[in-house]
């Protein structure tokens, strides 16, 4: 996990809306750490803390929650962020060829930053749009029907 810090959301009212929508704290838990996440491009310890306290439960209990899900990263991402879908639509339509490609081309692999810090990657679980397999995710955006060729052709626009 990243070196411990100091947080402090910067969107305290973002916080209090947040925590309003839900009777039981706990169930802000996972728009709180994307707020965090969203505020840091990454989950520090310090984050993690802070969202375990508003929500009132234990930091390790936290930390469990952040390492179960895919979408939350303890350190700092790419520039680019890949995210390739290993679901069974896309892993069967060539998602293992792609992430073998990414690998190799920025020597990476699942969860590391290239050299650079132009590209990470991480392989994730269903994106939404299984009928247009393989799929992938860079920053915010969704690309479909994915193939190698396709996929450096957006890198090297973006
Ligand atoms: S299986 Fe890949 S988008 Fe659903």
């Amino acid at each position: 996990m990243a070196q411990n810090r100091t947080f402090k959301f910067t969107n305290p009212q973002r916080v209090e809306k947040i925590l309003s929508q839900y009777p039981d704290k706990r169930s802000a838990t996972l728009p709180l750490l994307h707020l965090a996440q969203e505020q840091e491009g990454y989950l520090t310890s310090a984050a993690i803390e802070a969202v375990a306290e508003l929500v009132e439960i234990h930091p390790g209990e936290m930390m469990d929650t952040v390492s179960f899900y895919t979408m939350f990263y303890t350190k700092p991402m790419g520039k680019n962020h890949v995210q390739v879908c290993q679901t069974l639509s896309c892993s069967l339509n060539g998602a293992d060829s792609l992430v073998d490609h990414i690998s190799e081309k920025y020597k990476i692999a699942h969860g590391d930053v290239s050299q650079d810090g132009k590209i990470s990657l991480v392989k994730v679980e269903c994106l939404g749009s299984c009928d247009t397999a393989p799929v992938i995710r860079i920053n915010d955006s969704n690309y479909e029907s994915m193939t190698v060729e396709k996929f450096d052709k957006i890198v090297e626009s973006i």
